[in-house]
């Protein structure tokens, strides 16, 4: 079974002179367990792509469908609890909320659906990404190493079907 699929993405910024075509009819097909690499140069249209297909912003044209579900049909409040659930977004700059500590970044996604963090599954988390002695540090007094692997504990932390790491 295919989890995600793209047909014909475009992402068009801006108009006239300044515009840009950051994507321009770009498909692809992810099955079930299986692992992609997106590989391109600078100012390529990564992001932009990931974006899209994790349903963060709605592309000019073009279809994603996430597990079954055409992502852009939905509503923007559907969808962000669509992508809550289902999609485990790890942004290029890591977006950690600078208010909360290491750990309440990471249950975040999961109290913003009304749920309980699963603690066994958090532990073994926070312990296999080596985070238990910075539980209690704010985003800003962590290093760089340290702030992408609390982004990709709130990435896993949902269980989510798909993963996009930036
Ligand atoms: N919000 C925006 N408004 C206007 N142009 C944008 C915007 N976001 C991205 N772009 C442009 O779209 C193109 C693709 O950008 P994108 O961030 O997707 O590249 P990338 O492949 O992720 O690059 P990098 O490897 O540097 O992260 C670039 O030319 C960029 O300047
Ligand atoms: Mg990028």
């Amino acid at each position: 079974m295919n989890i995600l699929e793209s047909k014909d993405l475009r992402k068009i910024y801006g108009a006239g002179e300044s515009e840009v075509r950051a994507l321009d009819g770009a498909s692809l097909t992810v099955k079930n367990g299986e692992f992609v690499a997106i590989v391109g140069t600078s100012g390529s249209g990564k992001s932009t792509m990931l974006h899209m297909l994790g349903g963060l912003d709605r592309p000019t044209s073009g279809t994603v469908v996430v597990d079954g579900r055409d992502i852009f049909g939905l509503k923007d409040d559907e969808l962000t609890i669509f992508r809550r659930r289902k999609i485990g977004f790890v942004f290029q700059n890591f977006n950690l909320v600078p208010v909360l500590n290491v750990y309440d970044n990471i249950v975040l996604p999961i109290e913003l659906d009304g749920n309980t963090p699963d603690k066994a599954y958090i532990d073994q988390i926070i312990s296999t990404l080596g985070l238990e002695s910075k539980l209690n540090n704010l985003p800003n007094n962590l290093s760089g190493g340290q702030q992408q692997r609390v982004a990709i504990a709130r990435a896993i932390a949902t269980k989510p079907a798909i993963i996009l790491a930036d």
